[in-house]
C-alpha cells in the first residue's frame, strides 16, 4: 500500500447477511446514480467477482446491463453452461455468449512457452471482447469485478489480473461496485444476492483456465482428456465431502507420454497428475493426505473413462519450491 492507494470506506467487515444486504442496497443506489439510464457492458467469466458484479448490476439496472461471456475453450466442463443457466435463464440477464474456442485454440497451436501462452490468451480475449463491444451501440460504461486485493497488489493502479486489463481505449467509464471488498466479503454478498453456492465458493481458477494445466503446446485431444479428468476429480472430491475443505484441487495433463498396456497392446499415453493443496494465502501450500480409497476411485474412473491416459499420479510437492499450478 502506498500514499496513492485508495482507502476502504468501510469500518467493519461484511461478514453476515445483514451487512451484505446493507451493502447491496447502498450499491444499488450508487450504481443507479452513476449510470442513470446508461448501458453497462460486463465481461462475465463465471468467476466469483464478475458474477457478483453481474448480479448486483442486474438488481440495479436490469436489462441495461449487457453481459458478454467469452468461452475461450479453456473452461472446465459445464462452466459456460452454468453461466448461461444462472444469468440468462434464472436471473434474466441480457447475455451474449460467444464460443470462441476455435479462435483461441488456433492461436495457441504450437505455442509451448508458458508466458507466451498466457499472453496469447489475454490478447485474444481482449480482441474478442473489443469486437463484441464494437457491435453494440449506446454503451457508456464498463462493469469490472475489481476487488480490494487487486488494488493493493497493483499499488493504487486499478488492474484486474484475470482478464489481463480490459481495453482502456473502449472509452468507457468504469463501474466497480466491489472494489473495496475482500474476497470473503464478495462471497458473502454473492450469497445474499442468491447466487448458487457452487459459484460463490468456487475454487480459484486462473484466467487462462485449463490452458495452464495442459502444459506445453495445447492440443484439442489432450485438452479434452484434461477436461474430463478434471471433472472426475471435482466430482469425487465433492462426493467425499471435501468441497470447501481442501483449498484447491484439479487435474493436470502434461505433454509427456509413457508406455502402458491396454487389451494386450502397448500404448503410449499421457499421465493425469492430481494436484490438491491447502493454504490460507496461496503463497505457501501443503499437500493434504488424501484417503487412499479416494485416490483409487479417482484413478480407476479416469483410467476407465478418459481416452489417451494410462497413469494417474498424485503431486506431493509443497509450495515452495513447487507452485500450485504447473505453469
Ligand atoms: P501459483 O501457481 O503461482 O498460483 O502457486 C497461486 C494461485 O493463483 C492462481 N492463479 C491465477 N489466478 N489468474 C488468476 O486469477 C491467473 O492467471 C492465475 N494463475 C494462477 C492459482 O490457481 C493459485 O490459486
Amino acid at each position: 500500500m502506498n500514499a496513492n492507494t485508495p482507502k476502504r470506506p468501510y469500518t467493519s467487515r461484511i461478514d453476515n447477511c445483514e451487512a451484505a444486504e446493507r451493502f447491496i442496497a447502498e450499491q444499488i443506489d450508487a450504481i443507479r446514480t452513476q449510470v442513470g439510464d446508461g448501458k453497462v457492458l460486463l465481461a462475465l467469466s463465471g468467476g466469483v467477482d464478475s458474477s457478483v458484479v453481474a448480479a448486483l448490476l442486474i438488481r440495479a439496472i436490469g436489462k441495461n446491463l449487457v453481459c458478454v461471456h467469452v468461452n475461450h475453450g479453456l473452461m472446465r466442463k459445464g462452466e459456460s453452461e452454468q453461466v448461461i443457466t444462472v444469468f440468462r435463464d434464472q436471473l434474466g440477464a441480457e447475455l451474449i455468449y460467444i464460443d470462441a474456442t476455435d479462435r483461441f485454440l488456433d492461436k495457441l497451436a504450437g505455442v509451448s512457452d508458458p508466458e507466451r501462452k498466457r499472453k496469447v490468451i489475454g490478447a485474444e480475449f481482449i480482441r474478442v471482447f473489443e469486437e463484441e463491444a464494437g457491435k453494440l451501440s449506446g454503451i457508456r460504461f464498463l462493469g469490472q469485478g475489481t476487488i480490494y486485493p487487486d488494488i493493493l497488489e497493483s499499488d493504487g493502479v486499478k488492474a484486474h489480473h484475470n482478464v489481463g486489463g480490459l481495453p482502456e481505449d473502449l472509452g468507457l467509464e468504469l463501474v466497480e461496485p466491489v472494489k473495496f471488498l475482500y474476497k470473503d466479503e464478495v462471497r458473502q454478498v454473492g450469497l445474499a444476492l442468491g447466487l448458487p453456492e457452487e459459484m460463490v465458493f468456487r475454487q480459484p481458477f486462473p484466467g487462462p483456465g485449463l490452458g495452464v494445466r495442459c502444459t506445453g503446446a495445447i492440443t484439442r485431444e489432450r485438452l479434452a482428456a484434461l477436461r474430463e479428468a478434471d471433472a472426475v476429480v471435482r466430482e469425487e472430491f465433492a462426493a467425499a465431502g471435501l468441497q470447501g475443505k481442501v483449498w484447491q484441487y484439479f487435474a493436470v495433463v502434461p505433454d509427456i507420454t509413457s508406455t502402458g498396456v491396454r487389451d494386450g497392446k502397448r500404448t503410449d499415453s499421457w499421465p493425469v497428475i492430481l494436484r490438491a493443496v491447502n493454504t490460507t494465502d496461496a503463497m505457501a501450500v501443503t499437500v493434504p493426505r488424501l484417503d487412499w480409497e479416494l485416490l483409487e476411485r479417482i484413478t480407476s474412473r479416469i483410467l476407465a473413462t478418459v481416452p489417451g491416459v494410462n497413469r494417474v499420479l498424485y503431486d506431493l510437492s509443497p509450495k515452495p519450491p513447487a507452485t500450485i499450478e504447473w505453469e
